[in-house]
């Protein structure tokens, strides 16, 4: 508590006075306004001067100048750094993750192994410091299974992982215990959409709680998206996704193992196929095929290979998927790194023009 002259208002003329006392640059910042008893006491810096105080009669009626014991406002640390100083070995300061996941309001932290000990500070750390996340939580597993989740703990906040992401004005409801979704996929999936055509057709064979279907389907004006996906909680995020997003009937969540989706229901529909399984999109390129348009269109590949893995024997492997399945890699419309996975292994994204 800090003893500061004060300047004391009723409380219908708070805002006045405070946008008085801030254009006088008598404001003491650091203070928090206090009310009591129907009145405001606003923190000064100094007692006004003569001018000071004539501006004040000339436009408040019914103050006071006196002086109160003002609580200080707790100052937000900058970062996880200044956050932990003191709690933290100072060795270990450099060792703190500069960046993490955000999904909707949970934040998904790795822990360095020197920082095990101090992994709840860290988390705790972290709300602090962006009081918009609400639950931290860090990974549990590696991700082996089909449907691509992963266990997860709760190392600060609320013990919740149902949220909602926003992303290039999509919202995207989501469990990450039940269903895959990566933050770092957004600008993919805006690229993947905008290359979308009013009145195209689009299969996404491994939608997940249907990020890419439902972008294509708003950013990208899509006729129509087929959002196929095995896992049934991932499914249901969709459906849920596809409401809140207006986008019934445009957008149809298919719970289905792509291998063998009603190739007779899709067959010969699409202008854009998007494959987002990463280790193992390549034996379903056959299905693909079958889904694209007689004409041909685009399949948007995504794949995992090591850092040092050459592009060009990636590429020829597709073409040659492509051409046991009866169709043409006609060119390879765009390739970039998408992000790094492991250490030393990196997911690559392709566009396939397949004829
Ligand atoms: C890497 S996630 C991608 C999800 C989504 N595209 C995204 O960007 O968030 C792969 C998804 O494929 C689904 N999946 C795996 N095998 C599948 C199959 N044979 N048929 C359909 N979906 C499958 C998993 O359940 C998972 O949701």
């Amino acid at each position: 508590m800090f003893e500061q002259p004060s300047l004391v208002v009723p409380k219908s003329c708070g805002e006045t006075a405070l946008t008085i006392t801030r254009e006088l640059g008598l404001l003491g910042r650091g203070f928090r306004i206090t009310l009591a008893n129907g009145e405001i006491i606003i923190p000064l810096r100094r007692k006004p001067s003569r001018e000071e105080l004539s501006v004040l009669q000339a436009k408040l009626q019914g103050f006071k100048i006196s002086s109160h014991s003002f609580r200080t406002k707790r100052k937000r640390p900058r970062d996880l750094s200044e956050a932990l100083t003191g709690l933290v070995p100072s060795s270990l300061l450099s060792h703190i993750p500069r960046s993490f996941d955000i999904i909707g309001n949970i934040a998904l932290l790795e822990i360095p192994r020197d920082l095990s000990d101090y992994s709840d500070a860290v988390a705790e750390a972290l709300i602090q410091v962006n009081p918009h996340v609400k639950t931290v939580l860090a990974k549990a597993s590696p991700i082996t299974n089909t449907f691509r989740t992963r266990d997860f703990k709760i190392l600060a906040g609320e013990d919740l992982t149902l949220t909602e992401h926003i992303e290039h004005g999509c919202v995207f409801r989501v469990d990450p215990r039940k269903a895959y979704f990566s933050p770092r996929l957004s600008y993919e999936r805006q690229r993947v959409s905008l290359s979308v055509r009013s009145g195209e057709i689009i299969v996404d064979m491994f939608a997940g709680v249907g990020p890419f279907s439902i972008m294509a389907a708003k950013l990208g004006k899509a006729k129509k998206v087929y959002g196929i996906d095995i896992n049934p909680e991932a499914v249901s995020f969709m459906l849920q996704n596809i409401m809140m997003n207006d986008l019934r009937g445009k957008v149809s969540a298919i719970l289905a193992d792509s291998a063998s989706t009603p190739a007779q229901l899709l067959e010969h529909v699409a202008d854009h196929i998007i494959m987002n399984l990463p280790k193992e999109s390549l034996p379903y390129i056959t299905q693909a095929c079958d889904f694209l348009r007689p004409e041909g269109g685009l399949i948007h590949f995504y794949t995992i290979t090591s850092e040092k893995a050459s592009a060009e024997a990636i590429v020829s492997l597709l073409k040659a998927r492509v051409e046991n399945s009866g169709r043409t890699v006609k060119a390879i419309k765009f390739m970039r790194d998408v992000k790094t996975v492991a250490p030393r292994e990196k997911q690559l994204a392709i566009d396939l023009e397949v004829h």
